[in-house]
Formats: structure tokens, sequence, C-alpha cells
């Protein structure tokens, strides 16, 4: 088949990812998508079950920190794009284990650039290098302000140091060697196929078993969430509408505290179950703050907003329940997953706090 465009999509089988991966194939068949993962525990191909015999897309196991496999990978494909996710993407790991962190997230992202500069060379036309990235790099906000694409970068975990520095290396590259790369910045991401040590599915997982919720903290840190396919439609349009050298905040204005977020949860769980009102929330667990905990994320996205103009659209008590009837449908995902590594990377993470 000849396809118009070949497009690198890396950690496609991770939670974003995946629905970034099914986006492309379905609306672009004249695009050939390449996925390129390494399978971490956070890696899952039941992710895109529903789209493996589709004409336009193909799975590439593959390490980005292996530069070889980075260089056969581009000699093989010859690609027109590359949408970069493939990372490290939890807090938490990052401070019981920052190492894995600076490979994949600095050392992969640098392969890859190494990996464009030498197959694009100095004929960029239709060409883009887009690099994902999070809210994270900028720090933490007290009660006022908001993230915006000028605010200095502030990063405090291991994982927003290593994406801030990932950010930089593709910017610079840009600038030195006229590549042309764009880079997004979103908040908190929710949504079905999320990994359960993230808040949203930990919770969901812990309340539908009846297991204490753990809020780190007096759960009054802040996040801004948004919906993962709200995400993935502004990545789909950054890629095709955005200017390179320009990055764009991606997010929900949906600040919530964490506690309240949780309540919230608890209440729809009990509705989804049939359980007494009040039944879920007697799971509340306070324990031990994350070291080094950012208090408030929010993101200003007018420029996204303004300039492409995209919006997002369920608001969070419709997408929390979108989320609680995937994850309350999709048992079989959840099962295997909780019956691997994850029960001894629970134990690890909570049992001390
Ligand atoms: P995830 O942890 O669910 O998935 C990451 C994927 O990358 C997995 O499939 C994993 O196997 C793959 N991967 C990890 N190391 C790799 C390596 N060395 N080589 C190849 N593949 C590798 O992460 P996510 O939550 O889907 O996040 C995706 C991207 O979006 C990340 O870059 C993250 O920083 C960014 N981001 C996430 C959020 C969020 O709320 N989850 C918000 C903003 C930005
Ligand atoms: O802001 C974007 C970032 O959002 C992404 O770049 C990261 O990849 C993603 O993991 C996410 O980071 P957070 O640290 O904000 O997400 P997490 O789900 O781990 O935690 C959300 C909030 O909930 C945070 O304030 C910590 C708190 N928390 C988390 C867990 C796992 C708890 O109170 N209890 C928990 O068990």
């Amino acid at each position: 088949m000849n396809f118009k465009k070949t497009i690198l999509i890396t950690g496609g089988a991770g939670f974003i990812g995946s629905h970034v991966v099914r986006r492309f194939v379905a609306r672009y068949p004249e695009y050939r998508i390449v996925n390129a993962d390494k399978l971490t525990y956070a890696g899952n191909l039941e992710n895109l079950a529903d789209i493996e015999g589709r004409e336009n897309y193909f799975f590439e196991r593959t390490d980005i920190v292996d530069k070889k496999a980075i260089a056969d990978l581009f000699a093989k494909y010859r690609f027109d794009g590359v949408i970069h996710l493939a990372a490290e993407s939890h807090v938490d790991r990052s401070i019981s284990g920052p190492d894995e962190f600076v490979q994949t997230n600095i050392i992969g992202t640098v392969n890859l650039l190494n990996a464009v500069r030498s197959q694009w060379g100095s004929d960029c036309t239709g060409k883009l290098f887009y690099h994902i990235s999070t809210d994270e790099v900028f720090g933490s906000l007290s009660k006022e302000g908001y993230f915006t694409e000028t605010t200095p970068y502030d990063p405090k975990s291991p994982y927003s140091a290593s994406k801030a520095s990932s950010d930089h290396l593709v910017r610079a590259y840009g600038h030195t060697y006229n590549i042309p790369v764009v880079v997004s910045n979103c908040s908190n991401n929710y949504g079905p196929n999320q990994f359960p040590e993230k808040l949203i599915p930990l919770a969901i997982n812990n309340i539908k078993n009846q297991k204490p919720i753990p809020v780190y903290g007096k759960g009054e840190n802040i996040r801004d969430w948004l919906y993962v396919e709200d995400h993935s439609s502004a990545i789909d349009l950054i890629f095709h509408k955005g200017k390179a050298g320009e990055t764009y905040n991606i997010g929900g204005n949906n600040e919530w505290k964490n506690i309240d977020l949780i309540r919230l949860l608890c209440r729809i769980m009990d509705s989804k179950l049939d359980r007494l009102e009040g039944t879920s929330e007697k799971l509340i667990t306070y324990v031990k703050d994350r070291p080094g905990h950012d208090q408030r994320y929010a993101i200003d996205s007018s420029k996204l907003q303004n300039e492409l103009g995209w919006s997002p659209i369920p608001d969070f008590a419709k997408g929390l329940e979108l989320t609680v009837d995937w994850y309350l449908r999709n048992t079989q995902w959840l099962e295997r997953i909780i019956s691997g590594d994850y029960e001894k990377y629970y134990d690890t993470m909570y049992s001390g706090r």
C-alpha cells in the first residue's frame, strides 16, 4: 500500500499513547502509523487489541534508550513525523528510583533527536518532531495564577526534572540544527486504560475491592484534570496545525483538590455499585505525604484554544462516570494488571505510609 506519510508514535502501548495511536490509525488511513514501545510494566498491547489487524498500523517492540535499535527503526521506516510519548511517567516511582527516568526520558529523547537529525539532514520539508510533555516542568503554584507557555521551568521531582531536561533538548535541537519541533505541556490526564498506580484508577480499584483509599497528606493538593480523549484531540490538532518552534499548553480548566475529587468518585462508585451513599467515603485513609509534593497545578490553555480552536469536551462528572464505567466493564484488563507485579509495587509503595 502507498502511504502519504509514515509517522512514528513512541510509547503507544501506554495510557495516552494508546488513545493517540487509535485516533491516528482510524482518522488517517493514508498514514502508516508505527508504534514503537519497549512494553515496560506500563505498556500493554491489550490497549490496542481492537486495531491490531489494521493495514496502516505497525508495532515495533523497541527501547528508545537503545541507540542501535533506534537507528534500525529509522532505517526501516524513514519517518516523516515523530510524536514522542514514551517515558517513565509516575512521580512516586521517580522518587524511589530516578535512574530509569534519566535513561528513558533524557537519553531516550536524545537518541530520537539524533536519529531524526541524521535522517532528515538539512531538508526537513514536511517533517515534524512533536514532543509530548507535562505541566509539572513548571513546578508548583500557590493559590493564584496559571502556568502559561512562558512560565519559567522549576521542576521539583526527578520525573519532572527529567521531562524538563528533555523539553530543553528538543528545543535546543530545533534551534541549533533547524529541526522542526513542537512541544506541548499538558495537565493531569484521566480516562480508560490508565495504569492503576495513578490516583484515579488506583482509587477506583480500591473502592471496587473495598480497600483503603490512600490520600497523601491532607488531600489539599490541587490538580487540573483533563479527559484523555481531549489530550488526544489536542495532539492531533497540534501535529497538523501547530507552528514549528512553538509550545502549546493543554489543560482542562478543571481544578480539583484531591480530597474533593475522591469524594466525588466515591459517590459515583456508590451509585454504580448499588452501595448506600457514604459507604465508599469510609475507605478514605490519610497517609504520609509524597516527598516534595507539588501543591497546585493549573494550566492556561488559551493559546491553544484561540490559535488552533481546541476545546475539551466532557465535563468532569461525565468524564469520571465514563471512566468508572470503563473500569467496571473491563474487569479482565484490570485483573491481569493487579495480579502481576502490581501487588509487589503496591506493598512497597504503601506499606510504610
Ligand atoms: P504511561 O506510563 O502510561 O506509558 C508510557 C509508555 O512508554 C508505556 O507504554 C511504556 O512501555 C513506554 N516506555 C517506557 N519506557 C520506554 C522506553 N525506554 N522505550 C520505549 N518505550 C518506553 O504514560 P502516560 O501517562 O501515557 O504518559 C505518556 C506521555 O505523556 C509521557 O511522556 C508523559 O510524560 C506525558 N504526560 C502524561 C500525563 C498524564 O497525566 N499521564 C500528563 C501530561 C503529559
Ligand atoms: O500533571 C501532569 C502529570 O500528572 C503527568 O506528567 C504525570 O505523568 C502523571 O502521573 C500525573 O502526575 P501526578 O503526580 O499529579 O499524578 P498522580 O495520579 O500520581 O497523583 C495525583 C495527585 O494525587 C497528587 O497530588 C498525588 C495524589 N495521590 C496520588 C496517589 C497515587 C494520592 O493522594 N494518593 C495516591 O495513592
